[in-house]
């Protein structure tokens, strides 16, 4: 711990500035985020892609409902204008995190072109990576994880995605994941091609 107080303490003047935490942090800070239908596997992708990069030493946090839509955005329901106000508030902590250094992995359906389109603009081109992790709604709504397709189709869930509210599938996603297709260790050497190169801080 003092070894590293040492070492961070000759740039601490600097400190405000990304590139100083990033060096500090031997990372480039990125926002990853994962888009798709509840049920596709973002969360779990998620998780098994915060375990590598954890393993490989990068400072890596995951944003998703469970951490999001029971806290900070608690007051949000499903509507269209509160899932755009949930991805707003979602992408400008994760534009504080990327100005911490900090490579965030977003788990979120964010439904619409608009809605991402917004997050992207928000967080930065540069600093944005979509990733759209794709299983036909068939197969969601067979796994059906958390019972909510079947609520939803007896109408017990007004606004549910794919059933009762729209998905409009990302066509410019920097990276697809066919969850359906592939499996996990598959979609996460994927994911690691594409953004490691990224993360990683020549020196
Ligand atoms: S988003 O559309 O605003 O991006 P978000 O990813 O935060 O949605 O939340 C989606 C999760 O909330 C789903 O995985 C599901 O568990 C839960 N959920 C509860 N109600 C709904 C609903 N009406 N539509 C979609 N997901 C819902």
């Amino acid at each position: 711990m003092e070894k590293i107080r040492q070492n961070i303490y000759p740039v601490f003047g600097k400190l405000r500035k990304r590139e100083t935490k990033e060096k500090i942090l031997g990372q480039k800070s990125r926002v990853i985020w994962f888009s798709g239908l509840s049920g596709a596997g973002k969360t779990t992708l998620a998780k098994n892609l915060e375990d590598k990069l954890s393993g490989m030493n990068f400072i890596v946090q995951v944003l998703d409902g469970d951490n999001i839509r029971s806290g900070i955005n608690n007051n949000l329901t499903f509507s269209e204008e509160d899932r755009k106000e949930n991805i707003r508030r979602i992408s400008e902590v994760s534009k504080l995190f990327l100005d911490c250094g900090i490579i965030t992995i977003n788990s979120f359906i964010s439904p619409t072109r608009e809605i991402r389109h917004m997050a992207m603009d928000i967080i930065g081109r540069e600093d944005f990576i979509e990733v759209f992790v794709n299983a036909p709604l068939e197969i969601c709504e067979k796994r059906d994880v958390k019972g909510l397709y079947a609520r939803a189709r007896k109408g017990e869930i007004k606004d549910f995605t794919g059933i009762s509210a729209p998905f409009e599938e990302p066509v410019n996603a920097d990276i697809e994941i066919h969850t359906d297709l592939i499996t996990i260790d598959e979609s996460i050497e994927k994911l690691l091609e594409f953004i490691l190169p990224k993360i990683k801080l020549s020196i």
